[in-house]
């Protein structure tokens, strides 16, 4: 990190002062203000962190005006092609892609750690049958800490490594039980003989009583998926992570925390609400008034799947799953209309004024959803799907965070504008 510095006068005082202002390798320029209230009494104001960078990263890096997004500088176009989601974890968690050695010893690291704790079982039985499995996995997830006191020590590195293997290989034994809950059917255990996203299929669809034979265009499709979302800079959910983990919140519940703030419509919840837009449309000649609706600055009304804080071009996540849709409903043989709607929608919004000014274009979730239905998992569980898929990019920035060593917690300040100092009223006097 290369450093310069600026001047900066603030207030009536007419004060300046002397800024570093820091290069990272890729990205624009940081002005680093933490001296900035001590020298001059001012705080700077940006709610909804718009121009503020919350801390240093070395994972991920976007460029939202060229639509890059670099896993540890690989572009994810080469990952989603070449790479498989555990080879991603590897790399999101220790920096490097792995050799063949430190490869094979990962996989039986997670491998060994897919099963769950037999009583975290009983908390299933105190969700109701409906409860949505978002719900669910905010509750067995933070539940995980009462049940690995063994790995809560958060300034041991072993410790930490632990905590991160069993949430990446329990993520999808959780995620799929959230679901057989909800069915009232058996759960099944995890068969370590498959993959990642294999065994997560098998859970979720399998059943005791028969063999279940996992399709390999469906495991590959959703691998992709699990790659694709597996990490994000820092988006609510991560900042959720790292705000939480910064207290020295042991990481299950941090991790939980991140569920809760993905599950959002305006986050990771989009998947599912694009799904249900689409439905709603239902054919391409009621795209036009949706359009409009969304256009309408008295609609709160927005298209789903559309518009992003950091890309102002096309997502390049969005790019890849656009071709993964039509090549995996084409294996599959499937002719879903909500792709014909889909499609028809986006090239409709893509040469409206409203959308070109603004820069707004599908996101990554426009059309994963069409590829997690065609695959038949149920529209209340895509976000989970996104969620298991992002838990790598959780754990990777939280021991990052706890590494750093002027790690502080994260306590964000504020514009006041209520009431001014005043005397308490006895209620008698009050009108
Ligand atoms: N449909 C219609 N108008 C939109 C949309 C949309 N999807 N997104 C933004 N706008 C308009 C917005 O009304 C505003 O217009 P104006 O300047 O006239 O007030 C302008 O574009 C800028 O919007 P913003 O809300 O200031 O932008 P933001 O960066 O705060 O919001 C966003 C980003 C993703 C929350 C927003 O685009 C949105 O709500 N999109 C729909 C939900 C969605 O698809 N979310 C998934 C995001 S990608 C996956 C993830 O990160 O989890």
């Amino acid at each position: 990190m290369s450093e310069d510095t600026c001047n900066l006068r603030v207030g009536d005082s007419g004060k300046e002062v002397k800024l570093p202002v820091y290069s990272g390798t890729l990205g624009p320029k940081v002005v680093d203000i933490r001296k900035l209230y001590g020298q001059t009494g001012t705080f700077t104001f940006d709610p909804g962190f718009l121009a503020t960078a919350s801390c240093e990263s070395k994972i991920t890096f976007i460029d939202g005006e060229k639509g890059v997004l670099l896993y540890r500088g690989y572009p994810i176009d080469q990952l989603a092609q070449h790479s498989s989601h555990l080879e991603v974890c590897y790399l999101l968690m220790y920096g490097e892609l792995p050799t063949a050695g430190q490869f094979a010893e990962f996989r039986s690291n997670i491998t060994r750690h897919t099963m769950v704790h037999e009583g975290l079982k009983n908390f299933y039985n105190g969700f109701r049958r409906d409860a949505h499995p978002m719900a669910t996995m905010v509750g067995v997830v933070g539940a995980l800490s009462a049940f690995y006191h063994d790995s809560l020590d958060i300034h041991n590195p072993e410790h930490r490594e632990i905590s991160a293997h069993r949430l990446i290989a329990k993520m999808p034994t959780i995620a799929a039980w959230s679901y057989k809950y909800s069915l009232g059917q058996p759960f099944l255990y995890p068969d370590n003989k498959l993959g990642y996203a294999e065994n997560f299929l098998r859970m979720m669809f399998g059943v005791p009583a028969e063999d279940y034979e996992v399709n390999p265009v469906v495991a590959r499709a959703l691998d992709r998926i699990f790659i694709l979302h597996a990490d994000h800079e820092q988006n609510a959910s991560t900042s959720t992570v790292r705000l939480a983990g910064s207290s020295g919140a042991n990481p299950f519940a941090c991790i939980s925390a991140g569920i809760g703030t993905l599950w959002g419509p305006a986050h990771g919840g989009a998947n599912e609400a694009v799904l249900k837009m689409l439905g709603e449309i239902g054919s391409v000649k009621n795209i036009e008034a949706c359009i409009r609706r969304s256009e309408d600055p008295k609609d709160p009304f927005r298209l789903m799947g559309f518009g992003h804080r950091v890309y102002k071009s096309y997502d390049p996540r969005a790019k890849i799953i656009r071709e993964s849709c039509h090549e995996v409903l084409a294996e599959l043989g499937v002719n879903d209309p909500l792709l014909d709607v889909a499609m028809a929608l986006e090239e409709k919004a893509l040469n409206e004024d409203y959308f070109i000014s603004r820069q707004l274009y599908p996101n990554v979730d426009f059309y994963s959803g069409i590829i997690l239905k065609a695959i038949g998992i149920p529209t209340n569980m895509f976000t989970v799907i996104f969620a298991l898929g992002r838990t790598v990019g959780w754990v990777s920035h939280w021991m990052e965070m706890i590494k750093e060593p002027d790690t502080v917690i994260g306590r964000p300040r504020q514009l006041y504008t209520g009431a001014t100092n005043r005397d308490y009223k006895p209620i008698a006097k009050r009108r």
